[in-house]
């Protein structure tokens, strides 16, 4: 169902919950910039093709997606006990971890379901229903919180006028508000600053032109759209004076997964003396894994490289293709990890156990 145009993509939620209906809405991020259209999903193939297509797409609004997700599922079952209920809920949870494996933020928030769902299992099963519903809400305001916070703590590296190249989406679009790279950018506007956005298109899927670059020009905000294979001159210019990336899974040594391409990024930064930051909620770090070579990578169809976006193939028939959706930055290449509990540096390990420490004490108080 197309809706009316409102003023500005950014009025937008990428991800909501109608309460109405009990249904998951969703930005779809497919159609943008040149379709604004909200899709309204309440079945376990839906959610997982949106996710898998990347209607919803970014790490934190994935796990947004699922948790709500996972609740209208459940209030859709139609069972009369917790022993009923539980085992379909678990495979519902299964299935939606499925569609995505390099976003650890998925799995996050589909345990946090699982744990509270565990946790209010003596509950009549109509309470235990308005558990998992706040819970998947809470999820989503907390991440408001969270971007808004890596705003803050980001905004600390930069000054007015700064330029400030960006690879992939890590915007808005990516999470509830702000973003996680560009809420520095978002809260610096905010505050009259005026920096200088380089967006890269980000091949294949165009994540920074087709969504970072619009969603940056709608809110006001100075952004130049360049061809990935175009930072190294920018940053050669003197154009550039940090990057910011969002991230999908951050290993315990700060090794980071992100959109494929970001660490050609990285590598082209530290050759030209250049910051070079991740901006990472808590719940995409991962401590389970000790580098970044244990983080899972997906690959994706080779038709997205070779003609998904073009109105004809633009490469031969039958050619072999490698497409895999991210790489992983080596933790030697990071100046800094950006999280909404402070700022980690290296020697990751430590400064992560700091981060998780500070974590732990403000949500006990
Ligand atoms: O394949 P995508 O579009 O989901 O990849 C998204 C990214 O790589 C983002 O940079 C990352 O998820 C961080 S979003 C705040």
């Amino acid at each position: 169902m197309s809706q009316e145009i409102k003023k500005n993509i950014m009025d937008y939620e990428t991800v909501d919950f109608d309460s109405a209906t009990c249904e998951l809405l969703l930005l779809d991020q497919t159609l943008l910039p040149n379709e604004t259209k909200i899709i309204r999903l309440s079945t376990a193939k839906e959610i997982w093709e949106a996710i898998y297509l990347l209607k919803v797409r970014g790490a934190p609004a994935i796990g947004v997606a699922a948790a709500i997700g996972l609740y209208v599922l459940s209030a859709r079952m139609k069972t009369e006990t917790f022993e009923e209920f539980y085992p379909q809920f678990k495979k519902a949870k299964d299935y939606l971890d499925s569609s995505r494996p390099t976003a650890v933020n998925l799995s996050w928030a589909l345990n946090r379901m699982d744990k509270i769902c565990l946790s209010h299992k003596e509950l009549p099963l109509s309470e235990l229903m308005e558990t998992l519903k706040k819970e998947a809400l809470l999820i989503k305001e907390e991440d408001t919180w969270v971007c808004k916070k890596i705003g803050e703590y980001g905004l600390t590296l930069v000054k007015p006028g700064d330029g400030i190249l960006t690879h992939c989406n890590a915007g808005q679009l990516a999470t509830s508000k702000y973003g996680t790279a560009t809420a520095p950018i978002y809260l610096g506007q905010e505050k009259g600053y005026h920096f200088r956005v380089f967006a890269d298109e980000t091949r294949p899927l165009l994540q920074g032109a087709r969504l970072t670059a619009y969603e940056l020009h709608s809110a006001g905000v100075d952004v130049t759209l360049i061809c990935d294979n175009m930072s190294a001159m920018v940053m050669k210019k003197g154009w550039v004076n940090a990057v910011f990336v969002g991230c999908d899974r951050v290993a315990a040594n700060g090794d980071t997964a992100n959109k494929i391409g970001t660490s050609v990024v990285a590598a082209v930064a530290k050759q030209y003396n250049i910051p070079f930051y991740v901006c990472a909620p808590t719940s995409t770090i991962d401590l389970s894994l000790e580098h970044g070579d244990l983080i899972p990578i997906e690959e994706r169809n080779g038709k997205e490289i070779t003609e998904m976006w073009y109105e004809k193939p633009m490469a031969p028939q039958g050619v072999k293709t490698f497409n895999p959706a991210f790489d992983v930055t080596d933790h030697s290449l990071i100046t800094g990890i950006v999280t909404e509990y402070g700022i980690a540096r290296a020697p990751y390990q430590e400064s992560f156990l700091e981060i998780f420490k500070k974590k732990q004490e403000e949500n006990i108080k």
